[in-house]
């Protein structure tokens, strides 16, 4: 039945010489219906794997991704009078005729016979077009090789031998994703990519650490040590500044700063993206602003402790400005969280904020460590916030000088933040930092990375921004959708990421691959690292200073 066609010996001498099938129906669309050959058993293909497809009148080669794998029967009878389970000369005789397996296939890529590189699919192959399962010359082609702007991210499912490399200058473009329940690799694939973009110099990036997973040693459930980022690279493109300086020298990490921020320089915005986290109602949220205008900068200290403040705040409950209740737990919820945060600093103190951004715009990366903080979701949320808002207030300043030629164009910011839903969600994404940067796309060359297990907390317009999805399991089904949103034609794709391993396995789609693709992600071992000093050290270390120091 299936006479492999001229094209196919052309192409590549691993494809197999036997189509597994034909194309039966379908759409651009909905995808395509793939009829295998009687001689192909079905129970050696997956989901997740890609199939070629030659253009039956044009020569086009056509890539798609195998969504779902089906049995049908020509005859509806069959299902009610199925063979006897011992006649093999019937079996033989419905198998692969009356009864077969179909595909259902994404088209996803087309190669013109005249072209060397593919491009998005406008169009799908002829009916009857031959369809064979793809070579790992197939893929490789696709993903091209690795370069200075391209990162080695993970192989293709079945295919060690095939780099998927990441566009990482089109990843840092635009905001982008990691996804996947806790302990399905998350961590492991983000450090892997900041690896890859510290390499590369295309951008500064500042990581809110909240686990302790980038900076220094990292310890897996076994105890197992690997290498932090400040670890792979000693020669100052990374820094890790911490907010719990014991914990930090406690674990043995290398340190080059310590954040400060003092009391006086924490404004009600910043204060107000925790208040659910305080249990501040709506009301007592909306006071913060109330008092900071009437008390000034030494709010929350006069707030918290001090007895000179009394008369002014009565004399506000006098006068009828705020009530006695809201003030007393606005003033409550102070005392019992700030004391505990052992970074605030009485008074004010920008230099923390002057020294990251100093270090961003010269191009280093910051891994900021949250040491124990981190296990305090409040303080988190109140130093990502405050830092954020304060960096991207300069570099807006900066662009906008840039744009009147005043200064250099700032380096490429690539944020990332953990939990992101807290600071994403529909009830906060419209006001907060980090929902304008998300919105914002690329303006001011700040972009997100965000990691979450909860993509379903987060706000649909942030997810349809983001470019770059980087999901590994998932099994709620809202979380599954969050992914998808935005992303045409990626029903079919839910079946694919529903079925990925436990663990180190991912689905990656969007602005930085060429087309979606399941990978096994990269080992992070001693070959990794390996892998990075050979590549890294020629094109080591400085990055040039804006401010021509
Ligand atoms: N690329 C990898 N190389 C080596 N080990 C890996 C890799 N990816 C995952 N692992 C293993 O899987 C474990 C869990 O990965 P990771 O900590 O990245 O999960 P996570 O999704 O970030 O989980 P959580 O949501 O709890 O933070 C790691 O401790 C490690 O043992
Ligand atoms: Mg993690």
């Amino acid at each position: 039945m299936s006479e492999p066609s001229k094209l196919d010996e052309v192409f590549g001498p691993t494809r197999s010489e036997r189509a597994l099938g034909q194309v039966l129906e379908g759409s651009l669309s909905t995808g395509l219906k793939v009829r295998l050959d009687s001689g192909f058993t079905i129970e050696r293909l997956a989901v997740g794997r890609y199939v070629v497809i030659l253009g039956r009148q044009t020569g086009i080669t056509f890539f798609g991704l195998i969504t779902d794998i089906a049995l049908e029967a020509s005859d509806p009878e069959l299902s009610h009078r199925p063979p006897e389970s011992d006649d093999r000369f019937t079996l033989d005789v419905y198998m692969g005729e009356v009864a077969y397996g179909t595909l259902h296939v994404s088209p996803m890529l087309m190669l013109e016979a005249d072209q060397d590189q593919p491009r998005p699919i406008k169009t799908i192959p002829a009916h009857f077009s031959h369809v064979y399962e793809a070579s790992a010359q197939d893929v490789a082609r696709v993903f091209g090789e690795e370069d200075e702007t391209h990162f080695f991210v993970g192989t293709p499912l079945d295919m060690e031998a095939v780099q998927v490399n990441l566009d990482l200058a089109r990843f840092v473009e635009r905001s982008s994703g990691v996804f996947g329940k806790t302990g399905t690799g998350k961590s492991f694939i983000t450090r892997t990519i900041l690896a890859g973009i510290v390499q590369s110099g295309l951008a500064s990036t500042l990581i809110f650490d909240m686990h302790n997973d980038y900076g220094w040693s990292v310890k897996d459930e076994s105890g197992k040590a690997y290498k932090g980022l400040r670890q792979l690279y000693q020669d100052g493109r990374v820094s890790v500044i911490t907010l719990d300086e014991d914990t930090s020298r406690a674990r043995g990490s290398k340190i080059d700063g310590r954040l400060t921020i003092g009391y006086e320089d924490l404004e009600p915005e910043d204060v107000e993206m925790l208040a659910a986290l305080l249990g501040l109602t709506d009301v007592q949220a909306q006071a913060l602003y109330f008092l900071y205008r009437r008390l000034g900068r030494g709010w929350i200290s006069q707030l918290m402790n001090d007895a000179g403040a009394e008369d002014d705040l009565q004399e506000m409950i006098d006068s009828g400005r705020i009530v006695a209740g809201t003030l007393g737990a606005i003033r409550r919820k102070f005392e019992s969280f700030f004391p505990r945060m052992g970074f605030l600093v009485p008074g004010s103190s920008t230099q923390s904020v002057d020294d990251i951004f100093q270090r961003l715009s010269i191009g280093t990366s910051v891994v900021l460590e949250f040491g124990n903080y981190g296990n305090t979701l409040a303080a988190y949320v109140l130093v990502a916030n405050y830092l954020t808002r304060r960096i991207h207030a300069r570099y807006v300043h900066l662009k906008n000088l840039a744009a009147g030629q005043k200064a250099e164009e700032p380096r490429p910011l690539v944020i990332v933040i953990e939990e992101a839903h807290k600071f994403l969600d529909p009830q906060v994404a419209n006001h907060t930092i980090f929902g304008t940067i998300a919105r914002e796309l690329r303006k001011y060359n700040v972009t997100l990375l965000i990691v979450d297990q909860r993509p379903s907390g987060i706000e649909d317009e942030v997810m349809s921004q983001i470019g770059t999805r980087v999901t590994c399991l998932l099994d709620n089904d809202a979380d599954i959708r969050a992914v998808f949103s935005g992303v045409s034609g990626a029903g079919a794709l839910r079946e694919v990421l529903a079925r990925l391993d436990t663990r180190q396995q991912a689905l990656i789609l969007g602005h930085a691959v060429p087309m979606p693709v399941v990978v096994r992600t990269r080992d992070y071992n001693q070959d990794f690292y390996a892998a990075l000093t050979r590549t890294g050290v020629s094109n080591s270390t400085e990055g040039e200073s804006l401010f021509g120091e």
